[in-house]
């Protein structure tokens, strides 16, 4: 599935296949966030890919296609699975589903294993919880669950765990011999945090904000900046982003990890007195969404960072410098080495050779 066990997770409207491929020619594995893209656009972007991501003779896709469950669910059903049939014909190396209603990706899983010819892609799931964790695993369906911690920028579970207790719950209650991959995301920055994730007990680590500091990365020059000079604790779980975009039909219990902005401040003062779980059900209703609305397009349409919507992970503090993909790979690869040597020396123990 990959050389170095980094993967480059999905990110709508963030990783396209010049991303996508840069880190799985590296050795990694990248995938295109493929959450909004109509046929054409996948097409587009599996050609991207195939260029960056020098693939061999054999016509397979080096890189991997992450979807939105939730948004195949809300496409008629010939629709969805024209997409996923797209994304099959092109070979790619592996899919994912992600953030659908219960069931959902396990469905897709379904779909796809019956389609798919051979070799088939590996699938990857979300998981959240420990209760995910175990629906993946009893499903028989999938290689690689990603535990997804609630450092985790993007979108995610609001009431979501710590990545680290959510990881060791799943080493701890799944046996490796039988077990898919298991796989650890959120707030990530470094080769030292890989080297932690690995000594967890992580088959591989997944990155999406560091990912955002490349060339390759489909965010604007703005957006980057605003990373560049972020802390972790600039981060916050909102609601306010979905609401000031109007996608507010991600599934209940979703939310998002970005950058705190005007948006969220105004989106807060209107929430104001409503808990996590009023705003949850009141998704899209918190009064005064189309003021909202119409100030952040204006603010988009003026290039107004302030109010600019930058998904971020909490891991951002320790991220210091635009560098190339494929050289962010090999440089998080070398330090979680070091890290593990450096750990290795500390225990006294012999080094392998
Ligand atoms: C801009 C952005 C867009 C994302 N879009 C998706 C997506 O479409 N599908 C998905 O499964 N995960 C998505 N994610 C989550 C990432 O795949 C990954 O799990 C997460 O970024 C890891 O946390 P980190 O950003 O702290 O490294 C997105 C994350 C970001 C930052």
């Amino acid at each position: 599935m990959w050389r170095l066990p980094i993967v480059l997770g999905p990110m709508a409207n963030a990783a396209g296949g010049r991303l996508a491929g840069a880190v799985s020619r590296a050795g990694g594995l990248g995938f295109l966030g493929a959450g909004y893209y109509a046929k054409d656009t996948l097409l587009t972007e599996i050609q991207a890919a195939r260029a960056a991501g020098g693939g061999g003779d054999d016509g397979r896709l080096p890189v991997g296609i992450g979807f939105l469950a939730w948004r195949l669910e809300k496409l008629p059903r010939a629709d969805a699975e024209a997409l996923v049939d797209t994304a099959l014909d092109a070979h790619p190396a592996a899919l994912w589903f992600s953030y659908g209603p219960p069931g959902s990706a396990e469905a897709w899983c379904a779909y796809v294993r019956k389609k798919a010819a051979n070799p088939a892609p590996a699938l990857f799931v979300t998981a959240s919880t420990l209760e995910d964790v175990h629906a993946a695993n009893a499903s028989k369906l999938v290689d690689a669950i990603v535990v997804q911690g609630l450092e985790a920028g993007g979108h995610g579970l609001g009431s979501g765990r710590p990545r680290d207790e959510l990881l060791l719950d799943a080493v701890r209650a799944t046996n490796a011999a039988e077990r898919p991959k298991l796989l650890s995301a959120g707030g990530l920055a470094d080769g030292r945090d890989i080297a932690g994730q690995l000594a967890l007990g992580a088959d591989a680590v997944v990155l999406g904000t560091r990912f955002l500091l490349t060339p390759e990365a489909a965010y604007t020059d703005a957006q980057k900046q605003l990373l560049l000079h972020a802390h972790g604790h600039d981060t916050v779980r909102s609601m306010a982003f979905d609401d000031a975009r109007g996608t507010t039909d991600w599934p209940e219990g979703i939310d998002g990890r970005g950058l705190r902005s005007a948006t969220v401040d105004e989106y807060d003062a209107a929430a104001r007195g409503l808990s996590w779980h009023e705003q949850q059900q009141q998704q899209g209703r918190v009064p005064g969404i189309e003021a909202r609305q119409e100030r952040y397009r204006r603010a988009m349409a003026d290039g107004e960072s302030a109010r600019m919507i930058t998904w971020s992970g909490t891991g951002v503090g320790a991220m210091h410098d635009i560098v190339p993909a494929a050289e962010l790979v090999e440089r998080l690869a070398r330090e979680a080495r070091e890290a593990l040597a450096a750990a290795q020396t500390r225990l006294g123990g012999a080094r392998t050779p």
